[in-house]
């Protein structure tokens, strides 16, 4: 989108229905002054602002003397020192100690009728059992579990179990391989491994166990247990001195366990995320300064009040299910909806529906999905009581005008705030996101910082602070805030490589972004090596070494180019080794195999080429701006390619990919 692509976007107000309506609570900021005034005192006053709001959202077993510590510079970022508390008290003991009876979980099966809700007072005790079972194991504070499951609600049991004990959860998305999974375990030493007998999604059955089996066979490894939750019966192959089925241990474990006081900087949880250069990096979140942004951020951006129905469509193996299904609402008291079908099982209605049922507030998903939706037909939203929303919200990647207005008008009625949220695993929460009662929005911009966020955008050669309107540069933060990473687990100096070093006394976020003329913000996407198909991070770096791993393979250029559903789709430009015989077509199957084996299904390219050459610089260096440039057609417009060591490659691939010219 260009400046004057920019000025042809409409402002949209805050919806009269949200400021006025009898029928809604007002909202918690219901002005763009107050907005303004609350930003600047959390930017000026971070300890005054962040004290208070800790104190209020938060229950601590000790209370902290030192609201924030530390710097980028030194990348010793340190929020409510002397702070204890304990995640999993936070997330249910005190909401089931005074609401019991409120439902914490109204879990969504993958057959619409199959619904179970489960109460705050159920969830401490299936919290406690599981907690006790971790325990008997020999889990104790400080150790790692990894969680390989589906989106039921013993997901979120195992989740803060670990968080009752102090034991680091590494959630990986069901979706990825089993060698995929094996690094991470092996990463991240996890003794135990809870995952089910099986998944079922969209109708299928997705063979869970089998996978985590393959990922600790033949191969020393740290997991000394893995606790199946029997999901669809279907039999599974069973190791009888590692393995234990979840129902035959949580009977057996005491129903409370107490909660271990947790000082506010030791870690909750990984979280293994793709960065632009090899192995995937093991984020590490705290536990004060994380559960506040994930609470914050549901309260102000969300604007969540009481007896709110919190429905986010997100993966509980991304950020977002962390933060938006379980931390941030539990943390408040919300019912929480956890969806483990797909927006289109049994038919296209399925969110809709979803909402109309239980009378969804706030809605969360991504731009993948409503493009997705919008195509296949209005017909499918149409006739369906979708009043009860307030608030429907959108991440992962930048929301293009045509699926923004769409999600207004079909889904919002023209009467929700609409809340486009940019933010990353590394921020922890939501870091640019217009307010529901104060934000007049523009479709495609995420608008404004949140409380705490001194977004600036930075000259990526210079590294200063650019204050041109319109003109692109990269995305860095002032200041710190609560909720961001504290570091790369085992492997500091890599974090502050990353995000801390390139742009000193800043952190990078390693987003492209401009400012209009009004501020608002826009992002660009990623300026590194980083590709997000339907809002899944992959690094090309990652899709490369799985391709090269192939015998028949020589060198792999992996790109992501445009892709109107997906946003960006995976190319990959392939050179064999000598004395290949195989046919084309088996080969690009092949591999397409082999990235689905190495990483998971959801990276498989797009289109594989193969070819005999890629175009290279004199030292050796592929050129991957000239082959985005082919794949996205703007062929037309390489510039210079007479300094590649061989230009007469560009035009071979670029029939390859649109044919003889
Ligand atoms: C992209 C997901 C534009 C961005 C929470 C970021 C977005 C990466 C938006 C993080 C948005 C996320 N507009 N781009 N609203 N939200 N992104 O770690 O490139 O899976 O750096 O966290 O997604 O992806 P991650």
């Amino acid at each position: 989108m260009t400046s004057a692509d920019i000025d042809q976007i409409v402002t949209h107000p805050v919806p009269e229905r949200l400021l006025k309506s009898p029928d809604f609570p007002t909202p918690h900021v219901d002005s763009m002054e107050k907005y303004k005034a609350m930003w600047k005192e959390s930017v000026e006053k971070p300890k005054e602002f962040f004290g208070k709001l800790a104190t209020d959202l938060l229950s601590w077993s000790k209370p902290f003397q030192t609201v924030t510590h530390g710097s980028f510079e030194k990348g010793d970022v340190a929020w409510f020192l002397e702070g204890e508390l304990n995640a999993s008290y936070n997330c249910v003991d005190r909401h089931a100690l005074k609401t019991p009876d409120k439902i914490a979980i109204i879990h969504e099966g993958d057959e619409p009728d199959k619904v179970r809700r489960i109460t705050y007072g159920e969830l401490l005790r299936d919290v406690c059992r599981m907690a006790n079972v971790l325990k008997s194991l020999g889990v104790r504070k400080g150790d790692n579990v990894a969680i390989y499951m589906p989106m039921v609600p013993e997901a979120i049991v195992g989740i803060l179990a670990c968080a009752r004990i102090g034991a680091i959860h590494s959630v990986v998305f069901a979706g990825f391989s089993a060698e995929s999974l094996r690094d991470r375990v092996m990463d991240s030493s996890a003794r135990v491994i809870l995952t089910s007998d099986e998944g079922r999604r969209g109708g299928k059955n997705i063979a869970t166990k089998r996978i985590v089996d393959d990922a600790l066979r033949d191969r020393e490894t740290p997991v000394e247990h893995v606790i199946v939750l029997r999901r669809t019966g279907t039999p599974v192959p069973w190791e009888n001195d590692r393995d234990l089925w979840w129902h035959e241990e949580v009977a057996k474990a005491r129903t409370f366990c107490s909660p271990e006081p947790m000082n506010s900087e030791d870690p909750l949880f990984l979280l293994y995320t793709s960065g632009s250069t090899g192995a995937p990096k093991g984020i590490l979140h705290t536990t004060g300064g994380y559960l506040l942004g994930a609470a914050a951020t549901v309260k102000y951006i969300f604007d969540y009040h009481e007896n709110d129905i919190f429905a986010c469509m997100a993966d509980i193996g991304w950020v977002t299910g962390h933060s938006y299904i379980v931390y941030g609402p539990l943390t408040l008291g919300a019912t929480t909806v956890l969806f483990e079908s797909t927006p289109t099982y049994p038919n296209p209605s399925r969110f809709w529906n979803l909402i109309e049922k239980h009378k969804i507030t706030q809605f969360y998903t991504a731009p993948t999905a409503i493009r997705a939706l919008r195509r296949l037909g209005d017909e499918w939203v149409e006739g369906i009581d979708l009043s009860s929303l307030r608030v429907i919200g959108s991440v992962g990647e930048p929301i293009n005008p045509e699926a923004w207005d769409w999600y207004n008008e079909k889904v919002g009625k023209g009467k929700c705030a609409v809340v486009d949220t940019y933010w990353q695993t590394e921020t922890g929460s939501i870091i640019v996101s217009p307010l529901p009662g104060a934000t007049p929005t523009k479709p495609g911009s995420a608008t404004f910082p949140f409380f705490g966020i001194d977004p600036v955008i930075l000259d990526p050669t210079t590294g200063k602070v650019m204050d041109v309107v319109d003109e692109t540069g990269v995305l860095a933060i002032r200041q710190p805030w609560p909720s961001m990473a504290r570091s790369v687990y085992n492997n500091h100096s890599r974090f502050m490589e990353t995000y801390l070093s390139p742009y000193p006394g800043y952190y990078f976020t390693g987003d492209g972004a401009s400012r209009d003329k009004d501020g608002y913000i826009w992002i660009r996407g990623r300026v590194d090596d980083v590709i997000n198909v339907s809002g899944h991070r992959l690094s090309t770096a990652e899709i490369e070494s799985a391709l090269v791993h192939h015998e028949t393979v020589a060198e792999a250029a992996v790109i992501g180019g445009f892709d109107s559903l997906t946003g960006q789709c995976i190319h990959a430009f392939v050179t064999l080794k000598p004395h290949i015989e195989a046919t084309e077509d088996f080969l690009t199957k092949e591999l397409t195999l082999q990235v689905r084996k190495i990483i998971g299904p959801f990276a498989a390219p797009k289109r594989i080429y193969i070819v005999n050459d890629h175009p290279k610089t004199r030292s050796g260096k592929i050129m991957r701006r000239v082959l985005r440039k082919i794949v996205d057609n703007e062929h037309k417009q390489l510039g210079d390619i007479s300094t590649l060591a061989d230009p007469s490659v560009v035009a071979v691939i670029i029939e390859k990919v649109h044919g003889p010219v």
